[in-house]
């Protein structure tokens, strides 16, 4: 247990809300507080959420900052607001949406909670991480993007599913940015330990590569209004967890590379140690000249968003 610790979730849509009832299930943290621009819809999902919490008896209790003022003290934020992708926006568009909703709420975060570990699940996610970086001030090691937890779920689950066994046993290796152009590893992927390759023929292991790639929209597609937010929110839940619980385990997040992959002034997902100060350790993962050349197109395609912001003076004066 661990009383006393403090979550901040800006954005209590679905993958915001989701987080927060996963946390309040757990019991992971005494307060959890949401922070939505439609108050009384979050004021009535923390309500909801506090009554759920008290039927499994867990001590958490989830309130609503009124503004970005009252978001104060906590440990780790996690930030989901953003814009969807609107008929007749581009990527760009949504980028620079995006973006300056997240310098906001940053700003916000980096204000009243100036020691949190800032979470980050807004779109497109490994540049939003990147923003949050900036715009905060913080060490790259507070500020951490989640995605890699979800697209090597969405992968372990691809997986079984093809095999039709399996369940629990496997493990899914995805690193790279979170788009079309992530990188998943079949070689680092198994089943209790028996590399995937010794289970699957090539042209399975290369369909379970390519729906990873297209998970997100595989949900779209179904959902048609939305986009997925029960594996996005228990992926975040997840970081939160090991932050808070100090665990030190391994997960892929997306972290601003500093050297490492041979990358440097990019975010991009690797496997990160996470711990009570965030992304303690980043782990370097040999890959051969394939998985390189994909990791490769996966950061310039982050770094070319990035060029965009740049293009467009987002960080100037500051
Ligand atoms: C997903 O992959 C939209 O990034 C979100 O489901």
């Amino acid at each position: 247990m661990n009383q006393g610790k403090r979550v901040g979730i800006v954005g209590a849509g679905n993958v915001g809300a989701t987080v927060a009832y996963s946390l309040a299930m757990l019991g992971s943290c005494h307060e959890i507080i949401l922070r939505d621009n439609k108050i009384d819809v979050a004021k009535g999902k923390a309500l909801d959420m506090s009554q759920a919490a008290s039927a499994v008896r867990s001590h958490t209790v989830v309130k609503v900052a009124e503004d970005m003022s009252d978001l104060t003290d906590c440990d780790v934020v996690v930030v989901t607001a953003g814009s969807p992708r609107l008929p007749g926006m581009s990527r760009d568009d949504l980028l620079m949406i995006n973006a300056n909703i997240t310098k906001e709420v940053i700003k916000g975060i980096a204000k009243y909670s100036p020691n949190a570990i800032i979470i980050m699940v807004s779109n497109p996610l490994d540049a939003m991480t990147y923003v949050a970086l900036k715009e905060s001030g913080f060490d790259r090691s507070r500020v951490i993007g989640m995605a890699g937890i979800l697209d090597s779920s969405r992968m372990a689950s691809f997986i079984q599913e093809k095999l039709g066994y399996g369940g629990g046993q496997i493990r899914a290796s995805v690193m790279g940015g979170h788009g079309d152009d992530m990188v998943p590893l079949p070689r680092y992927s198994t089943v209790a330990g028996v590399p995937l390759t010794d289970v699957l023929t090539d042209t399975e292991i290369d369909e379970i590569v390519q729906r990873t790639r297209h998970g997100g929209a595989e949900i779209v597609s179904f959902l048609k209004t939305g986009s997925a937010y029960y594996a996005p929110a228990k992926s975040t839940a997840i970081m939160v967890e090991a932050i808070l619980k100090d665990t030190k385990q391994i997960h892929p997040c997306a972290v601003y590379l500093d050297g490492e992959y041979g990358y440097s002034n990019v975010v991009s997902g690797v496997p990160v140690m996470l711990g009570a100060n965030g992304a303690e350790k980043i782990i370097e993962v040999t890959l051969d000249d394939k998985e390189k050349e994909m990791f490769a197109k996966s950061c310039a395609s982050v770094q070319s968003l990035i060029n965009t912001l740049n293009q467009n003076n987002f960080f100037q004066g500051e």
